[in-house]
């Protein structure tokens, strides 16, 4: 179980300070496909960032299995990092290394014996349907090649949590379709929690057993996907779903007062007419 309490981070430039998050709570249970859904700039890439500590946060406590990870450093960091994979949205491969070598890596990092290396990346590699292209480099991989390449990699050490920052963003419809399955199958089969963060309502939709809003830095909403997508409270999520609320009740409430303007104008026009043609008569 994840726990993370009371999470803020601050990122201090030479001429301001900027709250990327402030005042973070949420649980992710074992098993969870958690989607952390927001707009451009809400702090979603910073939020997981925090949970693998590539970003520190400023305060807060971030718990994983009851221990408190932001007091890690050194060995206890590496180890930890071990236990939690991530994939980037630009897929983040290494090009002059062929698909096997990509998945080998963070075999190498922990000293793993080459042989073994290669058996478990050929294992992963027939996992994620690119037994094939192990000896081709990733510039000859499609988008979603690459991005099944960048899953493989992220099992690599058999973490118990990934993190999936867009990782179908980048991708067209069908193959979205065919990473969120594969994504699926790795949370059922190999147990795996997932934390994935999307802008997009469809994929936390189709995969997500909960999800959490945030905007400007802070959650605003979170629950059981089916339930929140029944009855999305906070003007943020309304919007992101296009129902009205937020932006779109914006957008409704000036058509209403434009079509209000228009009828009494027109109202008038026609009151000046009649008021014409008595004065002519
Ligand atoms: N290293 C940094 N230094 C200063 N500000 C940062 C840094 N990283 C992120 N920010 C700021 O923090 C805010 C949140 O950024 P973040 O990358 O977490 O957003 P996001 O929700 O992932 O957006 P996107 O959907 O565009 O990826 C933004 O305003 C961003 O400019
Ligand atoms: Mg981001």
């Amino acid at each position: 179980m994840i726990q993370i309490e009371h999470l803020s981070k601050i990122f201090i430039g030479s001429e301001r300070e900027h709250t990327a998050l402030a005042d973070i709570n949420l649980t992710i249970n074992d098993g969870d496909i958690f989607g952390i859904i927001g707009e451009s700039g809400a702090g979603k890439s910073t939020l997981v960032r925090c949970i693998n500590l590539l970003e520190r946060p400023s305060s807060g406590r971030i718990l994983i299995d009851g221990n408190d990870i932001t007091k890690l450093s050194g060995k206890s960091l590496l180890a930890l990092r071990r236990e939690i994979g991530m994939i980037f949205q630009n897929f983040s491969l290494f090009a002059q290394r062929n698909v096997l070598h990509n998945v080998t890596f963070p075999l190498e990092l922990t000293r793993t014996p080459a042989a073994q290396a290669e058996e478990r990346a050929r294992e992963l590699l027939q996992l994620v349907g690119l037994a094939d292209l192990a000896e081709a480099y990733p510039s000859q991989l499609s988008g979603g090649q690459q991005q099944r390449v960048a899953i493989a990699r992220a099992l690599a050490n058999n973490p118990k949590i990934m993190l999936c920052d867009e990782a179908t963003s980048a991708l067209d419809t069908m193959t979205t379709h065919a990473i969120l399955n594969l994504l699926r199958d790795i949370n059922r089969e190999l147990g795996v929690t997932m934390i994935l963060i999307t802008h997009s309502m469809n994929v936390a939709e189709a995969v997500c057993n909960r999800i959490a809003v945030i905007d400007g830095g802070t959650i605003v909403e979170q629950g059981e996907t089916k339930a929140v997508f029944a009855n999305p409270q906070a003007p943020i999520t309304r919007a992101l779903l296009g129902v009205e609320g937020g932006t779109a009740s914006g957008i409704a409430a000036d058509a209403a007062a434009f079509v209000a303007q228009e009828s009494s104008a027109t109202d008038k026009s026609s009151a000046e007419r009649s008021a014409g043609e008595s004065a002519g008569e």
